[in-house]
């Protein structure tokens, strides 16, 4: 057993009083058991060494802060206007309670689930991120290679840095393949096809970025950062050089300019996207009941309720509270799953209770690819993994299936 998780016996153990854990706890303050953000003042939290040493996602996150410059870590936080898409998302969660069942047999907790005819091992999911390596040299091979050791489904971003060759190598594994519209029908083609054949079963259309985003916050930490700041999909920065050395999808296609947006786009483009490709199609950004029945109209094989991680709009309105609406609207026709502000096993539970078939994980991974590479993401995936099973054995649900509507209440 490992510091971090002897450390959590000891918390939840009532010996722990009589006990003298050699320093163990030592560095926690007093009357502060869980070294939570939500309970001690960041500035009393000493920034962790080494992934063993974090609580929860959030000690990643303080050492991402540190080690990225500003505008790179800009770009992983920021949301848009004044942030307040990004804060809705977290505070749907504290809207929702859970509502524990005792003296269930919970001595086994089983996570798996069929997914678009794939057997996963969890629902926590890797969601798509760009240029990888703007936060660890080793960029989509860690983030692949930690998602092979710990067996979770990874959605590859099309603005990856590495191919999706390369990625599927290291996971050993396809990965599903995420898909920005493009202006150019025979760009985007030849990435689809280029994707299919590298064995992608899945491609994900994301579809809320097409009227471009505010990021209000990213401006303000590249007016902080004095270095070479390009980064990410900022396309005004390395023009020239972006498509042939950044973003490999785009080599060989015709393509001169990235182009992730299409303000143009309407359902038609669903039924061109379906007729190049034997992939199933998912859409990545639906958040409300008419774009949910649209969608399985026009025979989209599974959602991902998304509002971007809060880096779309500023609606002001959090992805745990637009789930209910989507889940009705499609009527079990068709998987959905959910990403934005996700952080602990108890928020992951909260979605599943709601209907939710998977939960895609943004930011916490990358804040630990920052801080550590590999290890860091590897970390966070254990701490979600551990929160998870934790929080489904506490409320007496051993398996996926157990965790229902009647498992949660709203304040
Ligand atoms: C730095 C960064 C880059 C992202 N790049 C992409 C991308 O290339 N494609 C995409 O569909 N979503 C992208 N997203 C959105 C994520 O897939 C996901 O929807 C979001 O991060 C989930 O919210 P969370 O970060 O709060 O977990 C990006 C998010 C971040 C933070």
């Amino acid at each position: 057993m490992n510091r971090r998780r002897f450390a959590q016996f000891l918390a939840t153990s009532p010996l722990i009083f009589g006990l003298n854990p050699s320093g163990l706890l030592a560095s926690t303050p007093p009357g502060v058991s869980s070294g939570s953000p939500a309970s001690v003042s960041d500035s009393l939290l000493a920034l962790i060494t080494s992934p063993d040493d974090a609580q929860d996602v959030f000690d990643f996150q303080r050492v991402a802060k540190q080690v990225l410059p500003p505008a790179r870590y800009g770009f992983l936080a920021t949301g848009t206007d004044g942030d307040e898409t990004l804060r809705a998302n977290r505070a749907a969660f504290e809207k929702v309670y859970l509502r524990a069942l005792r003296m269930v047999d919970t001595a086994n907790i089983d996570t798996r689930l069929e997914l678009l005819g794939q057997e996963l091992s969890s629902p926590i999911v890797i969601a798509p991120v760009g240029i990888q390596r703007n936060y660890h040299p080793d960029g989509e091979l860690a983030t692949a290679r930690a998602a092979s050791t710990h067996d979770h489904l990874q959605i590859l971003s099309n603005a990856t840095g590495i191919s999706i060759e390369d990625v599927i190598d290291a996971r050993g594994r396809p990965v599903w393949f995420q898909l920005f519209p493009n202006s150019n029908w025979s760009v985007l083609e030849k990435m689809v096809k280029r994707a299919e054949k590298a064995g992608a079963p899945v491609v994900v259309l994301t579809v809320d970025l097409n009227a471009g985003a505010n990021r209000v916050t990213l401006m303000r930490y590249i007016g902080m950062d004095d270095r070479d700041s390009s980064f990410g999909h900022d396309q005004t920065r390395d023009k020239d050089s972006l498509v042939e050395d950044r973003l490999p999808m785009f080599q060989d296609t015709g393509a001169t300019t990235p182009g992730f947006q299409l303000p143009g786009m309407t359902w038609e483009f669903v039924g061109r996207l379906k007729n190049i490709t034997s992939m199933k199609v998912v859409l990545k950004g639906i958040v409300t009941a008419e774009d949910a029945r649209s969608a399985v109209q026009h025979g989209v094989d599974a959602l991902i309720v998304s509002n971007h991680g809060g880096r779309a709009e500023a609606s002001g309105w959090g992805t745990l509270d637009s789930l209910p609406e989507v889940i009705k609207a499609v009527d079990g026709e068709i998987p959905v799953m959910i990403d934005s502000g996700f952080r602990r096993g108890t928020d992951i539970f909260k979605a599943l209770a709601m209907g939710a078939k998977a939960v895609c994980i943004g930011r916490p991974y990358l804040w630990g690819l920052a801080a550590f590479g590999q290890s860091g993401v590897e970390m966070v995936l254990d701490i979600l993994k551990w929160e998870l099973a934790m929080v489904m054995g506490q409320m007496g649900t051993p398996t996926l299936k157990d965790i229902g509507p009647e498992r949660i209440g709203r304040h």
